[in-house]
Order: C-alpha cells, then structure tokens, then sequence
C-alpha cells in the first residue's frame, strides 16, 4: 500500500475518540467510550455481545451521530478526531470500514472482482465519473494485489453469493485493503474463517499495519489475541482499559468487561 502515512512516525495518533455516548431509544450501547488509533499499530477491540463493539466502528465513520450524555450537564457530544490531518468533513475518505455483515443481494450478478472495484470508488484520489470510465492500471493493480493477499485469486470471476460464508469473509476484508484508507476498521474479520484464512488475514493484516495504517479489529478468541494486535481496547458500552495486550487483559479489567465468568 502506498500512501502518506508512511511519512508519519510510529506511535502518532491518526484517530482518537472521546466521550462517545450513543444510545438506540433506552438501550445504551455506548457510555463515555474513548479509543486512540496509532499510526502502524494494530489494536483489538474487544467486549462481549451487546457491548457496543459494532456501534463503535459505525460512530467512528461518521455513520451514526454521537449524542449527549444523559448523565452530562451540558448538551456536549463527544467527538471523533483525526489529528494526523488537515480538517475534514467525513472520515469516511481516509478511513476503510469492513463491517460485521454486509448489508448485500447475494443474488445480485456482481463477482469477487467487481466487489473490490466498489472499494477502489470510495477512494478519495479517484476522480468523479471514473467508474463509468472504468478502472485505472492502479486500480487493477490495487484489486489484484489485495485478491492475491487473501488467497482469492481464482475466484476473482465468481459471483458473490457462490462463495462459501469464510469466502465472503474475504472477499469483504479484501474490499477494505483495496481502499489504501490510512486508518482501517474492521469488526469481526474472523469470525466464521477457518484457521488457514485467519492466519492469512492476520498476515494481511501486520503488513498493512507495517506500511503504517492504524487498525482496529474486534476479535472474540482471546487465547489468540496477543499474535495478532499489539494493543487491546476492552469496552463494556464505557472503555475500560486501552493500551498494551499484557496490560490490559488484567483479571480485573476481565471482569470488568466480561463478569465473573471469564478466565483467561
Ligand atoms: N439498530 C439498533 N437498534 C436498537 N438497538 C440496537 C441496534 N444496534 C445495536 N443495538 C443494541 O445496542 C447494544 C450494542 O450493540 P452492538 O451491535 O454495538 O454490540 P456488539 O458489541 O457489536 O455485539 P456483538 O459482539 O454481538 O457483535 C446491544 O444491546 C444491541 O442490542
Ligand atoms: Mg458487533
């Protein structure tokens, strides 16, 4: 991937968030969450079902709108901050989001290749109308590249909803690499893979961070956890704890996040 971050040094901060309160109705489903996401650093969002893992991702691109804090006394919302660059209006121009599950017509007669093509139009260097016409060399390198990443290359012709579900998984996780994002979301990318793909896709992964992206990924398999990401962000609706694998993934912070039922 090539892109400005690699200009910036390790450790400087490309997102950070701050008293993020969303609720859906009554359900509160994040209560004064914070997150920080560092130039070349891998961090691992994890938090039990229900604990507001995949309302975070959609707050930090913009897709949903925090709110005030009940418990505040002033109308104040927290904020989604990207200090690396000049002010922008959307994140969603340098941030690359691969979502739980896609919101897709299995049906509808688009193939592996075309799905990644979509990546590349939400890429901000790309001018407008140029999907209309066509798809540039840099994007026909960038689509091969990211197939190739994810061992996709021979089902670059199939259509979406003949590939198996850990396939799709893919295929979706490829779409992300191929928007050269400089910050890269990614909620669940494990989740139903086999164990060869999710060697492949942490591989995929370090590189991508390795050339300087932030990434955040939510991950459920803590006995995994300290391979693949160099920090944790542990929420339970609030942040309970973000920094390095050893020293967040405490038996205290564990039950804070998970209850009594956990060990590690
Ligand atoms: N669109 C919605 N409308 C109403 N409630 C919602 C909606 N989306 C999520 N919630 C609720 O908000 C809370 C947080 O949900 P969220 O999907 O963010 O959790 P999660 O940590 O991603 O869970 P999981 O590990 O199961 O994916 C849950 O109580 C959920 O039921
Ligand atoms: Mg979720």
């Amino acid at each position: 991937m090539s892109h400005p971050a690699t200009e910036r040094n390790d450790g400087d901060i490309l997102l950070e968030a701050r008293g993020l309160h969303v609720s859906y109705g009554a359900t509160i489903a994040l209560d004064n969450a914070s997150v920080t996401l560092r130039h070349g650093r891998i961090t691992g969002l994890v938090g039990m079902n229900g604990s507001g893992k995949s309302t975070l991702f959609k707050t930090l691109m913009g897709l949903i709108e925090p709110q005030p804090s009940p418990a505040a006394r002033t109308p104040e919302r927290g904020q989604v901050r990207f200090p690396a660059h000049a002010p922008v209006g959307k994140a969603r121009n340098f941030c690359a989001y691969v979502p739980q599950s896609e919101a897709v017509d299995w049906n509808f007669p688009l193939t592996v290749a075309e799905v990644l093509g979509q990546g590349r139009r939400g890429c901000p260097h790309r001018s407008p109308g140029w999907w209309r016409r066509g798809h540039s060399t840099a994007d026909r390198r960038a689509i091969a590249a990211a197939l190739r990443r994810t061992g996709l290359q021979d089902l670059a012709g199939r259509q979406i909803g003949q590939l198996s579900g850990g396939q799709r998984k893919r295929a979706f996780v490829a779409r992300g690499l191929v928007q050269d994002a400089d910050i890269l979301l990614l909620d669940e990318p494990f989740a139903g893979v086999d164990a060869a793909s999710e060697i492949s896709i942490a591989g995929v992964l370090r590189e991508v961070a390795n050339s300087g992206v932030a990434i955040l990924v939510s991950i459920h398999d803590l006995h995994t956890i300290d391979r693949l990401v160099d920090d944790v962000l542990l929420l339970n609706r609030r942040s309970i704890a973000q920094g390095p694998v050893e020293r967040v993934l405490t038996h205290d912070n564990l039950r804070a996040a998970f209850g009594e039922g956990i060990a590690r």
